[in-house]
């Protein structure tokens, strides 16, 4: 099952794909993937096994906007991972993830005191992680999340803003407590 099916270029459910490098893997099984055709994922990449993609709001319901959702060259995506788009989350190349890393370029609106709180469409901000940053095991990262170049973000930390290029961060809500390149 595992072999027959994963996803990478010339397998099944390939061409629904915006963009699948070569030898790049989408592991069998997944929890979720949808929106494929806003989805590219670079050569050399593994997701791997019980990771959700999904682009746009549901299967053919992009939502009311342009949506994307890129990820670089030989990237490793840890089991479990999660990447919700609603808008664009661009993963840079040579880019690890821990396992049960989930990001998320949107929030569920709250405004209608009616209408149950996930069923209201939010706010979307796009995140993006740098060329050869490292996301640790449980990392979160939320919309409007910036994290630099050859940068670190601790296990379990929640990422809302910048994670500046070659620093560490940690905690909740995440802060900078080293770098990288020595410096500081
Ligand atoms: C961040 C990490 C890489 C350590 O980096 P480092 O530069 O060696 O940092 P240090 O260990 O010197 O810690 C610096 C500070 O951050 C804190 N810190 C480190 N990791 C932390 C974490 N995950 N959560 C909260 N705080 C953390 C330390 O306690 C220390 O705080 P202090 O200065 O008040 O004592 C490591 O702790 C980590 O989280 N690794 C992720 C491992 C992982 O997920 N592996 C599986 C995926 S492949």
């Amino acid at each position: 099952m595992q072999v027959y099916g994963a996803i990478h270029p010339g397998s099944h459910l390939s061409d629904n794909f915006a963009h699948l490098g070569e030898g790049c893997i989408i592991a069998f099984p997944r929890t979720a993937l949808f929106g494929e055709e806003f989805i590219s994922v670079g050569a050399g990449t593994m997701i791997a096994p019980w990771s959700t993609l999904s682009a746009g709001y549901g299967p053919g319901v992009p939502g009311d906007h342009a949506v994307e959702l890129n990820i670089g060259r030989r990237c490793t995506i840890g089991l479990r991972s999660g990447l919700v788009a609603h808008e664009r989350i661009t993963i840079g190349d040579d880019v690890f993830f821990g396992q049960d890393v989930f990001v998320t370029d949107s929030n569920h609106g709250y405004e209608s005191l009616d209408t149950p709180i996930g069923r209201q469409f939010g706010s979307t901000s796009p995140i993006e992680v740098g060329d050869q940053s490292w996301i640790g095991h449980g990392a979160v990262l939320l919309a409007g999340a910036r994290v630099g170049r050859h940068a670190i973000v601790a296990a379990g930390a929640v990422v809302r803003d910048e994670v500046p290029d070659f620093t560490i961060a940690a905690g909740v809500p995440a802060r900078v407590v080293s770098r990288t390149d020595g410096a500081g």
